[in-house]
């Protein structure tokens, strides 16, 4: 039997191991599921022109939703693929913000870069923070004011200090057929500044490797909070900085991010401001 909610967590101390040790599994078992089906023919549908969902993302996602049902039964979840058109009505302290395969689309075309991105969201901030990526079998994990590991070992953001020496990473929303001017521009403005840019298709990932120094810094649009819920809360703990792409202070719900080491923040910004403007005027 779970304690009662209210002795789970209490404002200014860390959250319950248990909650962790879960956010921990749930993203472990949702890997051996997308590792036993990689590669296979799995059944895909399309939720949108070029935005799809495989018969994977659904049996994660459930075995996730029973997962968190059984243990905590008071608790929300936040999750792409199921009950997408219920609004809940729901109220719990206590939210799994849950993305089942972050890279639906490299999965289903068998390339080898995706995981599955869970944030635990305590009175509406993001606590706990647990990334997988099964392929590589690489844990990202943080807690709120405890840092950011991988595979237990501390992570610790790049101290690159201009783009110029930077590699960034950005991602293209689904909706880019429709605004391709606007998101290819940006991505064009980004090339022309930094030393490179890539373009992996998976945000969380994205998100874990700013976190881990590997890229200097992430911006996208568009996204949604089981996107970069986690992910954000793996940069700060790293040490790093996240806004929203106007520069406000982050929130998983306003759909818009720069990550980064804090050294190019502001240089990032200037530059999506400066397109801002540009559109403005002209
Ligand atoms: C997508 C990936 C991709 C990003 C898209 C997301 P999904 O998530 O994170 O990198 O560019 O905006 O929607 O659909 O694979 O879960
Ligand atoms: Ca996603
Ligand atoms: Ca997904």
């Amino acid at each position: 039997m779970n304690k009662p909610l209210s002795q789970d967590y209490d404002e200014g101390s860390k959250p319950d191991p248990r909650l962790v040790a879960t956010a921990a599994e749930a993203v472990i078992q949702a890997g051996r599921i997308q590792k036993e089906y990689f590669g296979q023919n799995v059944h895909v549908e399309k939720k949108g022109p070029i935005d799809l969902v495989t018969q994977v993302d659904i049996e994660v996602e459930t075995m996730f939703r029973e997962m968190i049902c059984e243990r905590y039964p008071d608790h929300i979840v936040l999750a792409e693929e199921l009950e997408r058109n219920r609004q809940s009505t729901n109220i719990s302290k206590y939210c799994w913000v849950f993305d089942p395969i972050d890279g639906t689309v490299n999965y289903a075309h068998g390339l080898p870069i995706f995981c599955a991105s869970l944030a635990l969201e305590i009175d509406g901030v993001a606590e706990v923070a647990a990334v997988y990526d099964p392929i590589r079998e690489e844990l990202f994990m943080a807690e709120r004011g405890q840092g950011a590991r991988l595979n237990g070992v501390p992570l610790q953001v790049s101290k690159t200090g201009t783009l110029l020496d930077s590699m960034l990473c950005t991602g293209f929303p689904y909706d880019v057929h429709q605004t391709v001017n606007e998101v290819v521009g940006l991505f064009g403005d980004f090339v022309s500044s930094a030393r490179a840019v890539r373009r992996l298709g998976s945000a969380a990932l994205d998100l874990c490797y700013v976190a881990a120094g590997r890229f200097d810094g992430f911006w996208e649009q568009r996204l949604q909070p089981w996107d970069m819920a986690a992910g954000a809360l793996l940069v700060e703990e790293a040490g790093g900085r996240v806004t929203d792409m106007a520069g406000h202070p982050f929130s998983s719900r306003t759909g818009s991010i720069i990550a980064s080491n804090g050294q190019v923040h502001e240089e990032m910004e200037r530059i999506i401001l400066s397109r801002r403007s540009a559109k403005t005027d002209g």
